[in-house]
């Protein structure tokens, strides 16, 4: 069973519940009067995203767009690949971009970097993890769920090697299950 390969739960459902309705208030502060797009960006984000939409009281809009950083474990290059880009115009848009989690921040940087150069209105990044002591890209979120230490958590929509983002609370796993 997947949840036998958690060491312990570092964030309840409970916990991120909470705090995902205290983010959609902020945004809904931050967005009044405004029809911001907001971006989902595939896969880790998706939990967050439907979450955080549903709590929000904002018009809004969607889109959807999938970015890979090359690098191989735990450790993203700088090297971002757009893998799968947005559908809509973005020109003259109030962009909120929903991230699941801000390490090196190398990703968000070079997304930024690209839908800066559509001339959108506004760029907000909101990330539901941030792992700070990690950055080394000059990047910060606007917005943010919960300031976590340099450990590698999966569940809430992030993955290891692909598994445990159904799982509904952020978690570390085992040392035997990186070990296989
Ligand atoms: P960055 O470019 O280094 O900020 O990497 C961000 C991406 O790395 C995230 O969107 C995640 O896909 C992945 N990542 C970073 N830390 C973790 C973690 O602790 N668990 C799962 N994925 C992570
Ligand atoms: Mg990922």
């Amino acid at each position: 069973m997947m949840h036998n390969d958690v060491e312990y739960v570092m964030l309840t459902e409970e916990q991120i519940d909470k705090r995902v309705r205290e983010l959609a208030a902020e945004l809904d502060e931050y967005y009044k009067g405004k029809i911001p797009l907001v971006v989902c960006i595939l896969k880790g984000s998706t939990l967050f995203f439907t979450d955080l939409i549903r709590r929000m009281e904002t018009k809004l809009t969607t889109d959807f767009m999938r970015v890979s950083s090359y690098g191989s474990g735990f450790v993203s290059s700088g090297v971002v690949a757009l893998e799968k880009d947005l559908t809509v115009d973005i020109k003259g848009r109030d962009v909120l971009i929903v991230e699941d989690i801000m390490d090196s921040g190398n990703t968000l940087f070079k997304l930024k970097e690209v839908l800066g150069s559509r001339e959108p209105a506004d760029i907000k990044i909101v990330t539901l993890l941030d792992k700070p002591c990690r950055r080394t890209a000059p990047i910060q979120p606007d917005f943010r769920g919960f300031e976590i230490d340099d450990k590698f958590v999966v569940g809430y929509g992030l993955d290891f090697e692909e598994m445990y983002r159904n799982l509904p609370y952020i978690g570390i796993l085992k040392p035997s299950v990186y070990e296989k």
